[in-house]
C-alpha cells in the first residue's frame, strides 16, 4: 500500500490507474470507516483513503485541536481494509497561504439540523470533498449514511457542480449497544457510552411508529423525546425532513421517504443518528445514490475513464 502526501504525485497516480474509488476521511478510522473502505474495495480498481482533518469545517471552539490524530494507526487500518492507497496531505497542500477565501456554498440545505448549530461546518465539508474530488477524480467516493446531512449536502454539491462522480451511502455501523460508530465516540465515559444507546432505540422506536401507520410528524417526535427522557438525554434537535433535500415536510407525512435525525451532546461528544422512515433501504447493503445526470449504467464510469 502506498502512502502519498502530495497533490502531484496523487494525481500522477490517477492518470495511470483506471477506476478509481475514494473513501474521504479524517483518520480516527474506526469500523464504520472499515466499511467503507471494505465496500470500496470490493467494487474494484484503485481504493483511495484521505486522512485529512480538515479545519474549514470545525467552528470556534469547536474539537479541531483535539481531534484524534494516529496516522501510522490508520494506515494499518486502511491497509488491514483493503486500501491501496492512503492519500495525508498536510493543511498547507489542500490550503496554501491564500487560498482561505475560496469556498463552496450551498445555501438552505446546510443551514439546517446540524447546520444551526454549526453554521460553517458544511461549507468547509463540501469545499474540501470538492478538492479531494478534483485532485483524486474518483469514480465512486464512499460516505457513511450516519452521517446523512452531510451526504444529502455533497450529493447536492455533486449534482449543481455536475462532479463526475457517483456517490456510495453504506449503511451505519453500530457497536453492540446501537451506538452508531464515530471518531467522537471516544470523548465519551464507559457511562454515557452505555446510556448513549438510547439514541438508536428510540430512533427505531418511531421508525416502528410509523411502520404501523403512525404518520403525524409530532407522535413520531414525541416518542424519539419519550426515549431520550429516560435515559436523561436532551437532544439538540429531532427533526424529520425530506430525506434528500432536507426540506421541512407537513405535520401529516405522505409517503415519500423521509429522515428522521438527531443530535445530542452526552458530556464532551456531540452525536448524531437517523433513520429512514418510508424507505426499507435503510439497512440493507450499500445503496447508491445515482448523482449523476439521469440513469447510470453500474460501471459506466470506468468506461468513461478506461
Ligand atoms: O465525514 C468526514 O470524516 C468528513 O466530514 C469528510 C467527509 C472526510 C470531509 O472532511
Amino acid at each position: 500500500m502506498r502512502i502519498i502526501e502530495t497533490i502531484a504525485e496523487m494525481r500522477k497516480l490517477r492518470r495511470q490507474s483506471g477506476l478509481v474509488c475514494l473513501v474521504p476521511t479524517m483518520g480516527s478510522l474506526h469500523q464504520g470507516h472499515r466499511r467503507l473502505i471494505e465496500a470500496a474495495a470490493e467494487r474494484g480498481g484503485l481504493t483511495v483513503v484521505s486522512i485529512f482533518v480538515n479545519p474549514l469545517q470545525f467552528g470556534l471552539g469547536e474539537d479541531y485541536d483535539l481531534y484524534p490524530r494516529d496516522l501510522a494507526q490508520d494506515v494499518a487500518a486502511s491497509r488491514a481494509a483493503g486500501a491501496d492507497v492512503v492519500f495525508a496531505p498536510a493543511v498547507s497542500e489542500i490550503y496554501p497561504p491564500g487560498s482561505e477565501a475560496t469556498r463552496i456554498e450551498l445555501g438552505p440545505i446546510t443551514q439546517v439540523l446540524c447546520g444551526r448549530t454549526r453554521p460553517i461546518h458544511f461549507s468547509g465539508v463540501a469545499t474540501v470533498v470538492a478538492k479531494l474530488f478534483h485532485i483524486v477524480e474518483p469514480n465512486f467516493a464512499f460516505f457513511g449514511a450516519k452521517d446523512a446531512q452531510q451526504v444529502a449536502v455533497i450529493r447536492r454539491m455533486v449534482r449543481d457542480l455536475n462532479f463526475d462522480v457517483d456517490l456510495v451511502r453504506v449503511p451505519t455501523v453500530r457497536e453492540a449497544n446501537g451506538l452508531a460508530c464515530s471518531s467522537r465516540n471516544r470523548y465519551l465515559t464507559d457511562q454515557e457510552r452505555e446510556r448513549a444507546g438510547a439514541l438508536r432505540r428510540a430512533l427505531t422506536a418511531a421508525q416502528g411508529l410509523y411502520a404501523r401507520g403512525e404518520r403525524r410528524q409530532a407522535a413520531l417526535i414525541a416518542q424519539v423525546s419519550a426515549i431520550l427522557k429516560t435515559a436523561d438525554i436532551t437532544p439538540e434537535y429531532v427533526e424529520v425532513r425530506s430525506w434528500d433535500g432536507l426540506t421541512s415536510l407537513g405535520d401529516t407525512l405522505d409517503e415519500s421517504p423521509a429522515l428522521l435525525a438527531l443530535a445530542a451532546w452526552m458530556g464532551k461528544a456531540r452525536l448524531i443518528d437517523n433513520v429512514l422512515l418510508g424507505a426499507d433501504r435503510e439497512e440493507q447493503a450499500a445503496v447508491r445514490d445515482q448523482s449523476g445526470e439521469g440513469p447510470v449504467a453500474r460501471g459506466q464510469s470506468v468506461q468513461r475513464r478506461g
